[in-house]
């Protein structure tokens, strides 16, 4: 689901998450590890305030391992609790609980030695179309829970979601929207499916994506493709639209009379990247996050 976001939509979804808030103990920030920062909401900070917060790194079976434990580093420089977990295949919860739990230790613990049972926590999940929220939902719920409200803008009567004794999860996340003032995150979010293609131009998000591949991830481009050049200077834009190319050629992407059709080649480059076929792979690092300015 592709959402626009106009001003007006962005203060409502601020304020849904900000009444919600009141009723919680506990935020948990979903982003898409392979971009943990492209897929973050660029006012995360000063909507969320001080709540206790937990930051979720989902796709993590999509993403560069290496680079994720970079990444959780990253995060707990920020003082923040950072936690990959697969929401599809993988076994999230337990893992999710125990780390809210320490999260909201001393809170349980105040519970205990003022004679109280410690009530169940009280947890929000909030992140960006299509990080996987509905998804997460449903693990922590153990079912398929219907998300009618699942549109910034859009109100229903929300319910409490039991996950075991010890939690209590809002059915309806928080939706926000992304950073896409800056192009290289809009790229971003768009080479890992976040943002559909008519927003941006598919061979301008392949281009994209192709020369970060070739800059970071070559043997995969090389394995996957079977093309056997792959350019040394990724800022060399006459040699990344000749891998495409090559590539187009590889997968019988041709118009008539034998040219490359690149858009075609583009689409396949993007769902493989996508589906995972050229590996684990993360599109951007900590360090290269350095230069990309919070708002
Ligand atoms: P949202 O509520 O935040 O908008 O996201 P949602 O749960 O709908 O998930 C978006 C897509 O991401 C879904 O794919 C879902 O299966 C996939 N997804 C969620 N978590 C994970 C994960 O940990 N690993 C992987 N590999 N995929 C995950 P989809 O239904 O196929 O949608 P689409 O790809 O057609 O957009």
């Amino acid at each position: 689901m592709t959402i626009q976001w106009f001003p007006g939509h962005m203060t409502r979804a601020r304020r849904q998450i900000q009444d919600k808030l009141k009723l919680i103990d506990l935020a948990i920030e979903l982003l898409d590890a392979r971009i943990p920062l492209s897929s973050r909401n660029p006012m995360i900070d000063e909507i969320l305030q001080n709540k206790p917060r937990l930051v979720l790194l989902n796709k993590s079976d999509l993403a560069d391992p290496e680079l994720t434990r970079q990444w959780v580093a990253y995060f707990a420089g920020q003082g923040l609790q950072a936690l990959p977990i697969d929401a599809v295949n993988g076994n999230p919860v337990k893992d999710i609980m125990a780390r809210s739990r320490e999260l909201m230790s001393s809170k349980i613990e105040a519970q205990i030695r003022k004679g109280m049972n410690p009530r169940a926590i009280r947890a929000l999940i909030v992140g960006i179309p299509n990080v996987g929220k509905s998804t997460l939902i449903n693990r922590m719920a153990g079912r398929k829970i219907a998300l009618t409200g699942d549109k910034p803008g859009v109100t229903k009567g929300q319910q409490w979601i039991k996950v075991g004794t010890e939690m209590e999860l809002l059915d309806t996340p928080g939706i926000l929207w992304p950073k896409f003032e800056d192009q290289q995150v809009g790229l971003r979010l768009a080479a890992t499916g976040a943002i559909k293609e008519e927003i941006l131009h598919v061979e301008d998000i392949a281009f994209f994506a192709m020369r970060y591949l070739a800059g970071h991830y070559k043997e995969a481009v090389k394995e996957r493709f079977g093309v056997s050049e792959v350019p040394d200077d990724p800022s060399d834009t006459d040699a990344i639209v000749e891998l495409m190319e090559a590539v187009g050629r590889k997968r019988g992407a041709l118009m008539s009379g034998g040219r490359v059709d690149l858009e075609k080649a583009s689409l396949t480059i993007l769902r493989e990247l996508r589906a995972g076929k050229l590996g684990r792979i993360t599109l951007e690092t900590p360090q290269e996050a350095v230069g990309m300015t919070e708002e």
